[in-house]
């Protein structure tokens, strides 16, 4: 099975001279964390800024500063540099940056290594809002987007200069998306996904609802992953906390009954569907207009059954890929082939949420992956986002058995 996650790991950052270098700090931080390899080179002018250990220490690795240095050119050399590099980030870049690669000025190491280079490379400016809006800047931007290399727009905001405008370095978490988009292998190109996430909210009164420990983690990996590896992804979220990923449509939901609504709207647009949202199974039968008030008394409520939104889906399928989850708590296997058959789904992604790793509110999840042969596939205790890969990966297999 081919994985999505083998993809091109080496990051070369050029950082240039900006008060956003300090961000670039964390962009480095969060690039080692999602397991890239990253070689900085600062400009002189970023040395004014940020200090060379800095980056070394978080990217562990020793910054390269200088194009006549013996020493650095022995260990790491500008040419070796340049083809080291599976994807070369310029963050922040100035205006003077810019117009030096525009015009081909290539008069220090991180010229140089961009001139060399035949990876490709991405530009994330920020400046003052008038540099950014001067016309020479502007025309030598268009001028590199027509020569392939990407661009990242400067977001709106106070600028370090006292304007506001647009002008600020994107957020580092929004770099690195960029950055996995740019390195990912875009095999799920014409897919598009369907996916639910987090809990859902049955109210009970206007303070009080019913709800579950869902955290949407799961169907967050699983619609940025999507994303990233080209597909068009439609998320319907109960709510959470989190951020939604960049590039998916997503359609915020409260209920179980509202949920089903979307999902019902959308699917037969969808080449595959995966649902892991934790969908209530009950809502109280009455929602109460008033609070209910305390007191001394035990009170009883009563609970409806809400729809089963994914057995509905694998009813009506005609075509997509169903894709169901189940969260156990005993007889793991067992349980989800009964699912994997009474929904109809293609596939079954099961867990064990009283395994450690495994579960609510974590980033990681220990998975077995059950399809309709009978195939059981016990995953080890990975990333939601490795999870999602893996997912794809089995996606597709099934996808190109079904076609061959
Ligand atoms: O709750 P259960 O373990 O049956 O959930 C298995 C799968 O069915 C999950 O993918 C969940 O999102 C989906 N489901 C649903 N509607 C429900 C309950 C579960 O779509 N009412």
């Amino acid at each position: 099975m081919t994985s999505g996650n083998r993809e091109p790991r080496n990051i070369v950052l050029g950082v240039s001279g900006g008060i956003a270098c300090y961000k670039a700090v964390e962009l480095v931080r969060l690039l080692v964390r999602d397991g890239f390899t990253v070689q900085v080179i600062m400009t002189r002018e970023a040395l004014e800024f940020v200090t060379p250990l800095t980056f070394q220490t978080i990217s562990g690795r020793s910054v390269a500063t200088e194009t006549f240095s013996l020493t650095q050119e022995s260990e790491i050399g500008h040419i070796n540099l340049a083809d080291q590099a599976d994807l070369l980030v310029i963050a922040p870049a100035t205006a003077n940056i810019i117009g030096k690669i525009a015009t081909g000025i290539a008069d220090d190491l991180l010229t140089t290594v961009i001139m060399a280079t035949r990876a490709q490379v991405l530009i994330a400016p920020s400046m003052n809002v008038h540099m950014y809006e001067n016309p020479i800047l502007q025309g030598n931007i268009s001028k590199l987007k027509g020569l392939g290399y990407h661009f990242m727009e400067p977001v709106e905001g106070y600028l370090a200069c006292g304007y506001e405008g647009r002008g600020r370095l994107p957020e580092p978490q929004d770099i690195v998306e960029e950055i996995h988009g740019l390195v990912k292998k875009k095999d799920l190109v014409g897919e598009r996904l369907l996916i639910t996430a987090g809990p859902n909210r049955e109210p009970l009164d206007p303070i009080r609802y019913i709800g579950n420990r869902s955290s949407g983690k799961m169907g967050y990996a699983l619609a940025r992953i999507g994303v990233r590896r080209g597909a068009e992804v439609t998320l319907i979220s109960g709510p959470t906390s989190l951020r939604p990923p960049q590039g998916v449509r997503l359609i915020s939901v409260l209920t179980a009954a509202e949920m089903r609504q979307a999902v019902l709207k959308e699917f037969s647009a969808a080449t595959a569907v995966l649902m892991a949202a934790a969908v209530a199974d009950y809502h109280p039968e009455k929602l109460l207009p008033k609070k209910i008030k305390r007191g001394r008394d035990p009170i009883q409520l009563r609970l409806k059954p809400n729809p089963d939104i994914l057995r509905e889906v694998g009813m009506r399928k005609n075509g997509q890929i169903l894709i169901g989850f189940a969260a156990e708590t005993e007889a793991l296997v067992a349980n989800a082939k009964k699912k994997l058959h009474e929904k109809n789904l293609d596939l079954i992604v099961a867990n064990n949420v009283t395994e450690e790793g495994s579960g609510f509110d974590v980033d990681t999840n220990v998975a077995t992956i059950l399809d309709r042969k009978g195939g059981v596939h016990s995953l080890p205790l990975m990333s939601k986002e490795e999870l999602a890969d893996r997912i794809y990966d089995y996606l597709l297999a099934l996808k190109n058995s079904t076609s061959s």
